[in-house]
């Protein structure tokens, strides 16, 4: 019978490196990967899609039953669709990213997104799935064989997403992430390890030892069960 896939949780704030380490992971140990942020991006963009007012929380609610979110969990052919609508570049529009986490907030909105997340990390064939958010060491993965929180400094941060979004100065790309940590770790203490969570702080490591970092994790963990 085919085995349970190992799945890998990470958790950290915005500009950790958390998504494109994650996904190097994933392709480099042949994982499965899930975007979990990109569930909460998709349902901000149907609301905007719909009118929907992101502030009233039983309006965002309503839409759930018609929330036909798919999300790919190939680390090379990730996409995001919505019904028939591609919205793999869309979600990343500061529009979307602005009503994000109100959404987010709602704990409906959570416990139906969780939901979701964990059948696809149960239904993955690969031999395991790197699962990235901001929950998923302690709400949605509580008891996966490795967590890992995903940290660097503010200001590292900060150059990291200004560098991806080129269409914004650096001021306004700062000020909408701290706004967004602000708001968002209201919800979820993504900032602190919980018990059991192995921390790699990103700060003085590049992108390659960041991720032979998380894939060290995740070899001892493996080798120590
Ligand atoms: O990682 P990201 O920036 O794509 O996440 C988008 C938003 O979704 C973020 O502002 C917080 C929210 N989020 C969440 O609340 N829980 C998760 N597991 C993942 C994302």
């Amino acid at each position: 019978s085919p085995s349970i896939p190992l799945v890998v949780a990470i958790d950290g704030p915005a500009g950790s490196g958390k998504s494109s380490v994650s996904k190097a992971v994933a392709d480099r140990l042949d994982f499965a990967f899930l975007d979990t942020g990109a569930g909460y991006r998709a349902l901000a963009w149907l609301m905007l899609d719909r009118g929907v007012d992101t502030a009233d929380a039983a309006a965002v609610v309503a839409e759930l039953d018609t929330f036909d979110v798919e999300i790919g969990t190939h680390p090379h052919r990730h996409f995001v669709r919505v019904g028939e609508t591609d919205i793999t570049e869309a979600i990343r529009e500061p529009r979307v990213t602005a009503q994000v986490s109100a959404v987010a907030r709602v704990p409906r909105v959570r416990e139906h997104l969780t939901g979701l997340f964990r059948s696809v990390a149960e239904q993955a064939t690969e031999a395991g799935i790197v699962v990235e958010g901001r929950d998923i060491t302690t709400v949605v993965a509580p008891d996966a064989p490795v967590r890992i929180l995903l940290t660097a400094s503010e200001e590292a941060r900060m150059a990291r997403r200004s560098a991806q979004i080129t269409t914004q100065s650096a001021e306004t790309v700062a000020h909408a992430l701290r706004t967004r940590d602000r708001a968002d770790s209201q919800v979820v203490d993504f900032m602190t390890a919980a018990d059991g969570v192995t921390t790699v702080d990103s700060t003085h490591l590049d992108f390659e030892q960041t991720v032979d970092a998380v894939i060290d994790v995740i070899n001892t963990a493996r080798t120590s069960q």
